[in-house]
């Protein structure tokens, strides 16, 4: 176990513009997970106060922003997201060096805990995507190239699919936080995944935090659904 593991590694995914639906997702699910993730599609809908609601419910909160702007405007947004009480945010590391070193600084100067995350390659960009945008590299290798980026620039970690993580332990180390979605427990829909492991596989693998929405969220009764997740990975419910 590295520093950087959480108690209990599940986030799960609010994918939903209602905000009462996730806060009642959240709140049925809480004891058996380790943190609650919002992205663009509860972020947009529901700004700032939603966050703060979220917020609220008292488990680590990561906001998916994925900003990528100038190092001034990537700045200014990642102080607001630290006001708002998130334990986590993320950048993309293809804004550069300059960009992922005045995220961290400002969001650190209102919350010196907050981890910053950068994400590298979007999961759904394989080769021959990356080679329509001039990005002649093999997607492998552009990952381990923006992960180091990200780690010389002082970030927290990155976001990667749970194939990628022998290859991130390997070029950033042990204590490097990797954020890992695509995560399907046994015998569930693999839905518009690709390449997915299993919850066990995935922290067997390594990742500190397995982001997972649809097989909690979408499952019929949530609570048993991440209680099931928290058993396979053998973690004692929180009081
Ligand atoms: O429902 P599911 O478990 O597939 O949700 C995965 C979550 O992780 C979604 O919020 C999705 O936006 C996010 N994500 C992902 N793949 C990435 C980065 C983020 O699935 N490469």
């Amino acid at each position: 176990m590295t520093a950087r593991r959480f108690r209990n590694p599940v986030f799960v995914a609010l994918d939903t513009p209602d905000l009462n639906k996730a806060l009642e997702i959240a709140n049925a699910v809480k004891h058996y997970v380790g943190g609650l993730k919002v992205g663009f599609e509860f972020l947009t809908a529901n700004g700032p106060d939603g966050v703060r609601e979220v917020v609220k419910i008292g488990l680590p909160v990561f906001t998916d922003t994925k900003f990528h702007d100038i190092p001034n405007t990537v700045a200014a947004a990642s102080r607001e997201i630290a006001k708002l009480g998130a334990a986590m945010f993320n950048v993309h590391a293809s804004g550069g060096e300059a960009m992922l070193r005045e995220a961290a600084k400002a969001a650190r100067a209102v919350d010196p805990q907050i981890k910053v995350l950068a994400v590298t390659v979007l999961t759904s960009l394989d080769d021959a995507v990356l080679e329509t945008v001039g990005q002649h590299h093999p997607a492998s290798e552009q990952v381990v190239r923006l992960a180091k980026l990200t780690q010389g620039a002082g970030l927290d970690g990155v976001v990667c699919s749970a194939h990628e993580i022998a290859l991130l332990r390997q070029a950033c180390g042990p204590d490097f936080m990797l954020v890992v979605p695509g995560i399907r427990p046994a015998g569930s829909d693999i839905g518009d995944q690709r390449r997915v492991m299993t919850p066990a596989e995935a922290h067997k693998a390594g990742a500190d935090i397995l982001v997972i929405g649809r097989p909690i969220t979408g499952a019929a009764d949530p609570a048993t659904a991440a209680r099931a997740i928290a058993a396979e990975l053998a973690l004692e419910p929180a009081s």
